[in-house]
């Protein structure tokens, strides 16, 4: 586990932004796990504005997402497909039909989860897998539990997360109570992973996560456990660590 430390939420997000350009540039078809949340917003805008100025690529990759609310339509601003398209997808020259997110639509969980593991499969698995920091070391959507689930299933999101997301939804009765999430196997399976993590009030969660025991109860824990992780933090977020 590599811990790259960044001045503030600019810094990390270039500093993650140029990982990411790396893999795009060494593997140009390669496969980018991506997410969402606040964090990776200044990420996604770094690569747009080098993808602008011609340094980058994007049109031989492919991208499976971590997660999406179950029950919102693509156009539902509170979407994570509508986070993709606006915050990278519509900006740079990567193919549509290759990003795939789980289909938040689809009321049928076990299609949905059967359904996107299958395109995971057959994309040929994870090069790099880009991940934020739930408050709650939650990971894609893999909320805090009794074991750790292998492949994309259904999840209840937890209050604190209900919560957390409430501030994105005109009032908490909005923010779905159930979203589509990719498995902890799957995360782990991704050749390379990259957490990026801004903000004090994410300063307890990393020390826990990336210090503490190895437990479901913080599902980033089990991320202490593979081979090639890079966290990009910022001085707030590593405020408790020495
Ligand atoms: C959301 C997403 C996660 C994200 C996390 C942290 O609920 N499902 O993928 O990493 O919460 O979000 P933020 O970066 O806004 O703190």
């Amino acid at each position: 586990m590599r811990i790259v430390r960044a001045k503030d939420y600019n810094d990390m997000s270039r500093k993650a932004a140029n990982i990411i350009s790396a893999q795009v540039i060494m593997k140009p078809d390669c496969v980018l796990g991506l997410a969402t949340g606040s964090t990776p917003i200044g990420t996604y805008a770094q690569l747009v504005e080098w993808y602008k100025k011609g340094d980058l690529d994007f049109s031989g990759i492919t991208t499976v997402n971590l997660d999406e609310y179950k029950g919102l339509t693509k156009d539902n601003d509170q979407s994570y497909y509508y986070f993709m398209n606006d915050n990278l997808f519509s900006k740079v020259n990567v193919n549509p039909e290759r990003t795939f997110l789980p289909d938040g639509t689809e009321p049928d969980s076990d299609k949905a989860c059967a359904d996107y593991n299958k395109i995971i499969a057959d994309v040929g698995g994870i090069d790099l897998q880009l991940l934020g920091l739930g408050h709650n070391g939650h990971i894609g959507f893999n909320e805090p539990a009794d074991t750790f689930e292998a492949e994309t299933h259904c999840v209840d999101l937890t209050e604190s997360t209900i919560k957390a997301n409430q501030r994105f939804f005109a009032s908490i009765d909005d923010v779905p109570k159930q979203a589509y999430t990719m498995g902890i196997k799957t995360i782990m399976q991704a050749k390379k992973v990259l957490v990026v993590v801004s903000g004090e009030d994410k300063a307890a969660i990393i020390k826990e996560a990336f210090f503490g025991p190895i437990t479901p109860r913080v599902q980033a824990s089990i991320l202490q456990l593979h081979s090639d992780v890079t966290i990009v933090a910022d001085e707030a977020a590593l405020s408790c660590l020495k």
